[in-house]
């Protein structure tokens, strides 16, 4: 790890923080590959019962980071490589199969994947100064992470689809109506607050939350769902709008 990924261990917690905070955050194909070996090892290893996710800085994170996604768009778009191969992809699969209980810690701007992995945690604490948007189709690409189907069964299709595609910005208010996030507390207060969720859970039975969990999300067809919204992301990040779109945030 390079240290934009800050992995730690408390008791039988795993913390893994997003510290990239120059960058608001923005994850790149190696954050992606710390994250997933982290997440995989986590999910193989007796000792960590639960895992928070949280973000270094005044934001949670701006989504998949640009510059890398122009950078590594031959890899990414090539028929020859195997979805799975991608660094983004082992993350969402990693996150998507996760057995055992995420918390998420969230504060300021969260955007794109930094939104739609918040639908695989299973706890989530918000700062009251959260912005939560989903810029995917104004980019010319489409929703990922199976928010697809994920968000329209949480909000209702109108909900979802007027998030998707008006360009509007959930605040904390609205999420915790929403169902989103569990609990808004004060800037700052969110790590403190993740912790003591993590703290809780972690003391509860691992195989009663196990089978909780794997009961309460069909994981094998959310991944079937994820890998069908990346087969058409990966198509629409060649398409002149997100070529475009890349373009002009590159050039500000
Ligand atoms: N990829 C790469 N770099 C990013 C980034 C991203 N997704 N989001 C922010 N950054 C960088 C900016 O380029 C800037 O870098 P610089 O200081 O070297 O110029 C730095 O992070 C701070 O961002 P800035 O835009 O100045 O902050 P802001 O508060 O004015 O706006 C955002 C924050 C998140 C609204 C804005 O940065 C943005 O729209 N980012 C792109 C979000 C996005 O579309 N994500 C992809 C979804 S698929």
């Amino acid at each position: 790890m390079n240290g934009e990924i800050i992995s730690e261990i408390n008791g039988n917690v795993l913390s893994l923080t997003l510290n990239r905070p120059e960058k608001k955050n923005a994850l790149t194909r190696a954050m992606y590959a710390d994250l997933s070996a982290a997440l995989e090892t986590a999910a193989a290893d007796d000792g960590i019962r639960c895992v928070v996710i949280a973000a270094s800085g005044a934001d949670f994170c701006a989504g998949n980071d640009i510059g890398d996604f122009v950078q590594g768009v031959a890899e990414f778009t090539s028929p020859d490589v195997d979805i799975e191969t991608l660094p983004v992809f082992r993350f969402l699969k990693a996150l998507t199969f996760f057995p055992k209980p995420l918390v998420c810690a969230l504060q300021g701007q969260a955007v794109g994947v930094g939104v739609t992995l918040l639908l695989h945690c299973d706890l989530i604490v918000a700062a009251d100064d959260i912005t939560l948007s989903l810029p995917f189709l104004k980019l010319g690409l489409i929703p990922e992470a199976g928010s697809t189907l994920l968000l329209p069964q949480r909000l209702g299709h109108a909900r979802a689809f007027g998030w998707m595609a008006l360009g509007e910005k959930l605040a904390a208010a609205d999420a915790l109506r929403l169902g989103l996030v569990n609990r808004v507390v004060a800037p700052g207060a969110q790590v403190a607050t993740a912790a003591e969720m993590a703290a809780t859970v972690a003391g509860l039975s691992p195989s009663a939350l196990g089978h909780t969990k794997a009961l309460m999300r069909d994981a094998q067809s959310l991944w079937q769902v994820v890998r069908e919204e990346g087969r058409i992301f990966r198509r629409q990040l060649t398409s002149p709008e997100a070529q475009a779109a890349f373009a002009a945030f590159m050039k500000r």
